[in-house]
């Protein structure tokens, strides 16, 4: 993609309105814009790192048997009065009536949706088990959307469901998701804690929360540095780890993923029923399990940032290369950079071409605040004595190397760095 022809609207000031590290970077790297509180557009760099992180997820799920699907965010309320959940999630709903006077609303999540239509279409043991999945805008009119897209009125989350006939079928589907969830973390270069959870209005036994700690985060979770063992804080609890009789550590932490075993709490209200293999009719039993997607950009910022800018893990970047020719009017310098852009492209990678006439200063200090992992300077020195400099971001080492080297180098520094695979 060259610059000029896309819309990067990066800021060289930090933004009046952003409270935390991660929502001062999205909005300097130009990856989001804000609509009205808590509602954002994706810009085209922003987008291109929800579809990297959607993609990873989208894998991880597949690979674990679960099918995707994509349900309406419209709504009717009556669903919601069989479970009761239009009182317990009545605050956070945006809700009206359609012309005909009935109440619908802007789904907030989706286990009554799923229910319901697993309950018209699954009637025998045959059909289960059934893990299915989407990813997809939801909708909270929160009290206080903040820090970007950390808490937001409409986001993007990735929302799985199972349906087994017995407990051992749902242990079984958990343990999978559980697994699932780690792969994802790890591959979206996060360090994360796993605590066992309230599982609060989801109505369920089992929870286990995924956090991210970063000194933003809303949520607050113990954990012990002889047992690494953890769980949610709550006003009030005590500090002591159970086990070893010590203090455990306050961490602040973002809550990213959350994995519920709800039993047959939403098969009930719904009559999800199936007949097992001597024909008595039993409840399915379900799990669910989420992840903030639209959240994880900021999380992933949150932990992988410096006094520059963004450093994107290699799985998560919006572009492998950054090309920086110093001088955009000089047509010997853009010719080089348009005959090594062409080189990356070729190589199965994603580059892009600064071509915009700004000075290098520029150039460089918003390559360095986007964040992508290799810069590729090509100045005057690609004509006198054809070399180039190559530059890794998270590093910040620099190598100087002949231009027909250039490729090459890119493709060690990609090993080395496990920077996502240029491919020999
Ligand atoms: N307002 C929000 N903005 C962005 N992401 C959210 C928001 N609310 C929840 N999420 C994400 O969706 C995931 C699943 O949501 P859930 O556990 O139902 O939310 P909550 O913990 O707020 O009840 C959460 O782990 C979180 O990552
Ligand atoms: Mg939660
Ligand atoms: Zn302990």
């Amino acid at each position: 993609m060259f610059w000029s022809k896309s819309f990067i609207p990066t800021l060289k000031e930090n933004p009046q309105e952003a409270e935390s590290t991660s929502h001062k970077l999205l909005l300097r790297a130009g990856l989001v814009r804000m609509l009205m509180a808590g509602v954002y557009s994706y810009l085209p760099l922003g987008l291109k790192v929800l579809e990297n992180i959607q993609e990873i997820i989208r894998q991880e799920m597949n690979a674990c048997g679960a099918s995707e699907l994509l349900l309406p965010a419209l709504q009717p309320l009556e669903l919601w009065q069989k479970t009761g959940r239009d009182k317990d999630l009545g605050q956070v709903m945006f809700g009206f009536k359609d012309r005909r006077g009935r109440s619908i609303c802007l789904g907030p999540t989706h286990e009554e949706a799923i229910t319901d239509l697993v309950r018209s279409q699954v009637s025998s043991y045959r059909q289960l088990p059934l893990v299915l999945y989407q990813i997809q805008t939801k909708f909270r009119d929160e009290i206080r959307p903040r820090f970007g897209l950390i808490r937001a009125c409409e986001f993007i989350m990735k929302d799985a469901y199972s349906f087994d006939q017995d407990e051992a079928g749902l242990d079984k589907n958990y343990q999978a998701m559980f697994g699932a969830y780690k792969n994802i973390f790890l591959r979206l270069g996060l360090k994360i804690i796993i605590t066992e959870a309230d599982s609060g209005v989801m109505g369920g036994k089992v929870s286990h929360e995924f956090m991210v700690p970063s000194k933003d985060g809303e949520d607050i979770v113990l954990s012990c540095s002889k047992c690494a063992g953890s769980r949610a804080f709550k006003e009030a609890d005590s500090l002591e780890c159970p086990k070893c009789k010590i203090e455990m550590e306050k961490l602040n932490c973002i809550e990213v993923g959350h994995i519920f075993k709800l039993g047959t709490k939403y098969s009930q209200a719904i009559q999800a029923n199936f007949s097992d293999a001597s024909g008595k009719l039993k409840p399915v039993i379900m799990g669910c399990y989420g992840i903030g997607v639209s959240r994880l950009v900021s999380a992933v910022i949150e932990q992988n940032n410096d006094s520059e800018g963004i450093i994107w893990p290699a799985e998560v970047a919006p572009f492998d290369v950054i090309i920086l020719p110093l001088d955009a009017t000089d047509n010997d310098i853009m010719g080089l950079a348009k005959d090594f852009y062409c080189q990356v492209i070729d190589a199965g990678k994603e580059a892009l071409l600064d071509d915009r006439d700004e000075r290098a200063g520029i150039k460089f200090k918003d390559a360095d605040l986007l964040g992508i992992p290799l810069q590729v300077i090509i100045g005057r020195n690609a004509i006198k004595d054809n070399t180039v400099e190559i530059k890794v971001r998270a590093s910040k080492e620099k190598i100087i190397c002949p231009r027909s080297q250039a490729l090459a180098e890119i493709k060690r520094l990609t090993n080395i760095h496990g920077l996502s695979g240029i491919k020999e």
